[in-house]
């Protein structure tokens, strides 16, 4: 597999780097705004990348999207967009893309936050609306957008396991009054170098459901953008997810 890093010069850049070099994966060039020495050809933007390729891997930003979804669709490349932090303007144009190439897009991609969110769908149905759910995410002190794009991702999934959509609450402060019903709180803790923490918690008037994942290092990530771009060199034009890759896994 060749492959178009864009974002190889941040943190998971580097990790994809890595483990690329481990797996004998082929890195043909690098796209990122800033330089940094790579052990492949970098460039600013998509438009001066002339070198062959299987598939791109985007960990850079929500910035720059429309260029990369244009530069896929004209060399027909897959892509895997494991950035965060896209508007409702970017949903728009990533399924409107969609229908051209295969787009690989989830707010994370470790397994075990996959696997956290199936159960809290399963536990938002059974729980029900007698308990309020509160979401706490906790990032490293450098992380640019909040709250983190798989605290949405959760969030969405006690949506759709109650049927109903919820007032997302983002963090309190002053005379918010009581909680409302339909509220879900979610709530974003940045220091250090925490590499990525989750916590739903189901609050009932006698008991408490805390459903947690905690990623111990960045490799994961990287270990499942690889696996995401391989499993999308085979599939046809559509928007995908970790979830469709689970499935299809365990079957
Ligand atoms: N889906 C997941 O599982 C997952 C896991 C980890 C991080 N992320 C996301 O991946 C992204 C990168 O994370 P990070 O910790 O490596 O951040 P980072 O800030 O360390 O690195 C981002 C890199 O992208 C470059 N960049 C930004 N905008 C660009 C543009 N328009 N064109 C080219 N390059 C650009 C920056 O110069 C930087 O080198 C973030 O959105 C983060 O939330 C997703």
């Amino acid at each position: 597999m060749k492959l178009i890093l864009c974002g190889a010069c941040g943190r998971m850049g580097s990790e994809v780097t890595k483990l690329c070099a481990e797996r004998g994966v082929e890195i043909v060039c690098g796209v990122d705004l800033v330089k940094k020495q790579l052990p492949y050809p970098l460039f600013p933007t998509f438009a001066e990348v002339k070198e062959e390729a299987d598939v791109i891997v985007d960990f850079s930003s929500a910035a720059g999207l429309e260029e990369r979804l244009l530069f896929a669709k004209e060399h027909r490349l897959p892509i895997v967009l494991a950035a965060t932090g896209y508007t409702e303007a970017d949903e728009e144009l990533i399924k409107v893309f969609s229908g051209r190439i295969p787009i690989f897009k989830t707010g994370n991609l470790s397994i075990g936050v996959n696997l956290l969110e199936l159960l809290v769908k399963k536990a938002a149905a059974v729980l029900g609306e007698d308990f309020d759910i509160e979401i706490v995410e906790r990032h490293h002190s450098q992380k640019k957008d909040a709250p983190s794009g798989t605290a949405l991702m959760l969030a969405r999934a006690a949506e759709e396991a109650r049927g109903s959509d919820f007032e997302r609450v983002y963090g309190r402060h002053g005379m918010v009054g009581a909680r409302q019903k339909d509220e879900i709180g979610i709530h974003s803790v940045r220091g250090g170098n925490v590499v990525g923490e989750h916590e739903v918690g189901f609050y009932g008037e006698d008991e408490i459901v805390t459903l947690s994942h905690s990623a111990r290092s960045r490799r994961v990530f990287a270990v499942g953008a690889i696996r995401a771009a391989e499993w999308l060199m085979q599939k046809e034009a559509g928007l995908y997810d970790m979830n469709a890759l689970l499935r299809e896994i365990a079957m």
